[in-house]
């Protein structure tokens, strides 16, 4: 099934008719397809399922493109960015692109369906202007934290559950609920990796989100942890490009307050919300599990 996804991707890309734009495309690799395979698992028998599938992953592909030139990511799944390689204006020209190929597409859905995918972009759009906002300073509130995340990812996580469900007939509600307590665990562990994965397994560098500006669920339960003194130190790092002794600081101090060790709790107790909306599904599960055990 997710090679018919492909094969659509690659259909909606053609129609685009631009060579250039096809042929960057095609660089991008396809990364883990996590939403076009939760479409797919929620509802197999639905005709349109891998249209769906492939549209968000274009929307997905879009958001990527220009999360690269806000965050000025040079490295995106383990390959220069297309920021880097092309520029900045071709990079967002490209992920107008496929955003606009997407919603044209999506005229083809029912609209509580169109409806539903085309807003969460509206939301996680609105979730990485706040992710910029908030990087200017030292953000020490988690609730403002987990509402920014819950925008600018679990939204459309969200979206795919709740519009494959409608689309298979399965109760909507009791999905989108899954959908965004998985979305809310899947930024979790991404802010996760950030700190526990090295930049080969990561594709990207790490500790990277601190130097961005980004202060992250771990780094709001650490800052809470540490003395008057070392918050004043972890504050002069933030935004910085970090060496390699203030790295070794920052991992230990979370070792020794077992940070990581309660981000994963708290990602594990979305996950078992997660479950809780829609009663024991072992497909479903099978991605939760996907999700939390995840190395990149
Ligand atoms: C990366 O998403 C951006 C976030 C929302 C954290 P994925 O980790 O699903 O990206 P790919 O598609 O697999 O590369
Ligand atoms: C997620 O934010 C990106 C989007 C929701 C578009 P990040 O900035 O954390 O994503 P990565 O870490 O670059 O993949
Ligand atoms: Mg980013
Ligand atoms: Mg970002
Ligand atoms: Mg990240």
């Amino acid at each position: 099934m997710l090679k018919i996804v492909e094969t659509l991707i690659s259909k909606l890309i053609d129609e685009v008719d631009y060579p250039y734009a096809t042929e960057l495309f095609q660089k991008l690799s396809g990364g883990k397809r996590l939403r076009a395979r939760l479409i797919l698992t929620i509802a197999p028998e639905a005709s349109t399922a891998p249209l769906l599938g492939a549209i968000v992953e274009l929307i997905h592909a879009a958001s990527l493109l220009h999360d690269d030139v806000i965050d000025e990511a040079q490295l995106r799944r383990g390959v220069p960015s297309v920021n880097a390689t092309q520029g900045s204006k071709t990079a967002i020209m490209l992920g107008d692109i496929l955003y606009s190929k997407a919603f044209s597409s999506l005229t083809a859905f029912d609209p509580v369906i169109s409806r539903a995918v085309a807003e969460s972009v509206t939301r996680l759009s609105v979730g990485e202007m706040m992710d910029v906002a908030m990087a200017e300073s030292f953000n020490t509130d988690r609730d403002l934290y987990l509402k920014m995340l819950y925008l600018k990812t679990a939204t459309l996580i969200e979206a795919c559950a709740y519009s494959a469900a409608v689309l298979a007939g399965k109760d909507a509600q009791a999905h989108l609920t899954y959908g965004k307590n998985l979305g809310l665990a899947f930024q979790i562990v991404d802010d996760i990796l950030d700190i526990t994965a090295d930049e080969a397994t990561l594709g990207k560098p790490s500790l990277n989100d601190f130097s961005e500006g980004k202060v992250t669920l771990p780094y709001i339960d650490l800052y809470e942890r540490l003395n008057e003194q070392e918050k004043q130190r972890l504050i002069a790092s933030h935004g910085k490009v970090l060496d390699n002794e203030e790295k070794r600081w920052i991992r230990s101090k979370m070792d020794e307050f077992k940070i990581i060790e309660s981000s994963y709790t708290h990602a594990r107790a979305l996950c078992d919300e997660a479950i809780e909306a829609i009663g024991e599904d072992v497909a479903l599960r099978a991605i939760i599990e996907s999700v939390i055990q995840r190395s990149h």
